[in-house]
């Protein structure tokens, strides 16, 4: 059985969002059967990792959201009898209480909640080395993740991973929403057509008249709200930066992803992302305004060459970090 942090009482609502996101990733929710941009995305991932995790490794997973990264891992080692310890961290209530529905059989697997409470009762983002009680890890990963990081906290979270990997760890990360100049023109990055989404939506009457109801700065609370959910991205030069000044060593690696149609739909459906659609009412008025509007973004984006009949390309960028090895 995993040990740490455990969910208490879920609403349904909860409960749905984890379930949803997870189905995002895999079809049917059966662990076996990843879809195919989360086992392509997440497989280089792994492949830039794994060599440097050996038996007894302490591995940390720095946004494991469901599980999806975690599972794709663990199912490699377990396949070449590599035993680990895996530390997973996430500050999404929904989504980490689906991870640990999934992973917490395991004895090798831990959770952190990154997120507390302060004094005032300010919600605030837990301390990599609290987290970790002081051990230092071998290998953190993180998939998916940093583009969520405000370009702000990179500086102080690059630190924290620095300081939290033993001499000669090293960190791997990948993401598809960081800009680069390697991305090729027949590429989008990974959440364009979402952001596009939010566009088309902004000006959607019903959605305008909802807001007209609210308070003003309800509504403005609200709008940036929904803005964050998919932030404009970054350049990769803000991440190298931030791990250059904690030390760290860098080699950038790239990939083309393809999304399928019907992920894409799966993906912008999960309801922490159909969020983008709020204030409309969830369930079939938001879905299907979505629904509606995805198909008509994955259009332009064939005649603009980023897409197929089938799906999109997004690019993801790989990173591999290390902390030079002690003399
Ligand atoms: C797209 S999910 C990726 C989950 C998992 N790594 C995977 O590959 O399926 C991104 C995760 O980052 C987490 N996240 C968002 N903002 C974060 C932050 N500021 N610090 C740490 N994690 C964050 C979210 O809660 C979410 O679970």
């Amino acid at each position: 059985m995993a040990s740490g942090w455990v969910a208490e009482e879920l609403d349904e609502a909860q409960v749905a969002d984890g379930e949803s996101y997870h189905r995002a990733l895999y079809h049917d929710g059966d662990l076996r059967r990843p879809v195919g941009w989360h086992r392509d995305s997440v497989g280089h991932l792994l492949d830039l990792a794994i060599p440097h995790i050996t038996d007894g490794a302490l591995v940390v997973d720095y946004g494991s959201g469901t599980g999806g990264s975690a599972i794709e891992l663990l199912r490699v080692l377990d396949e070449r009898g590599i035993s680990i310890e895996l530390i997973l961290v996430d500050p999404l209530i929904s989504w980490f209480a689906k991870a640990r529905n999934l992973l917490g059989h395991r004895d090798d697997v831990h959770f952190e909640l990154s997120i507390s409470q302060d004094e005032s009762g300010k919600t605030v983002f837990r301390e990599l080395d609290e987290m970790l009680a002081g051990r230092k890890a071998d290998v953190i990963i993180s998939s998916s993740t940093l583009h969520l990081i405000p370009e702000s906290a990179l500086g102080d979270l690059a630190n924290q991973f620095a300081g939290s990997l033993v001499s000669g760890g090293v960190f791997v990360w990948d993401s598809g929403d960081v800009e680069s100049g390697m991305r090729p023109p027949d590429a989008a990055c990974l959440h364009d057509p979402y952001r596009s989404v939010r566009e088309n939506l902004r000006d959607d009457e019903s959605r305008q008249a909802m807001l007209a109801e609210m308070r003003e700065e309800d509504a403005v609370r609200a709008e940036r709200r929904v803005d964050r959910i998919f932030p404009v991205p970054f350049t990769i030069d803000v991440i190298v930066e931030a791990l250059t000044n904690a030390g760290f060593t860098s080699e950038i690696s790239s990939q083309i992803v393809n999304f399928s149609n019907d992920d894409a739909a799966r993906f912008i459906l999960v309801p922490r992302l159909a969020e983008i659609a709020a204030p409309l009412i969830e369930g079939e008025e938001r879905s299907s305004a979505i629904r509606e509007s995805v198909g008509y973004v994955l259009s332009q984006m064939r005649e603009a060459g980023t897409a197929s009949d089938i799906g999109y390309r997004s690019h993801w960028l790989y990173g591999l970090h290390a902390i030079p090895r002690l003399k």
